[in-house]
């Protein structure tokens, strides 16, 4: 009997700290819906020229080939991003790495306990 009360105990002491980390995280989120662009040798100059007339969600969203962001890139810049042409390859290379076709979905913080929890995880 009483080993399984320690047992229980254990288990308790062992899985707690995990689910913490995964609601704190889950918060922060929730806290900051506006996510950043990954780090990288553009993640500055990205950020300045992409996200001024939108959030950087919006990027972390596709997943497109290398072809695909130079069009997006290119598209931006005739819309009216400040992309300098000396970064223009570099930029296309970033956004190529980071979300190219064979990254993970992109995973939507969700703004909403009761949306969340209705996840099946
Ligand atoms: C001058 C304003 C402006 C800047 C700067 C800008 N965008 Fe956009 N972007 C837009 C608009 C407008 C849309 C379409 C409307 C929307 O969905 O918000 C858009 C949409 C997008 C989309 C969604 C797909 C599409 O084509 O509609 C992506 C991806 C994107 N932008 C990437 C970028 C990147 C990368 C940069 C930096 C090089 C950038 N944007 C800078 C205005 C801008």
């Amino acid at each position: 009997m009483w080993r399984k009360v320690a047992a229980l105990c254990l288990m308790v002491l062992l899985v707690a700290p995990s689910l913490s980390a995964q609601a704190r995280e889950k918060d922060q989120r929730r806290t900051n819906p506006t996510e950043e662009l990954p780090a990288g040798p553009m993640q500055a100059k990205a950020t300045t020229a992409c996200t001024e007339c939108h959030e950087a969600r919006i990027i972390l969203q596709q997943r497109l080939s290398k072809a695909a962001w130079t069009k997006e890139v290119d598209k931006m810049a005739k819309w009216g991003a400040l992309v300098d042409a000396a970064d223009r390859d570099a930029l296309i290379d970033y956004l190529s790495a980071n979300f190219g076709p064979d990254k993970p979905a992109y995973e939507p913080p969700r703004t909403a306990d009761k949306i969340a929890s209705g996840k099946s995880k």
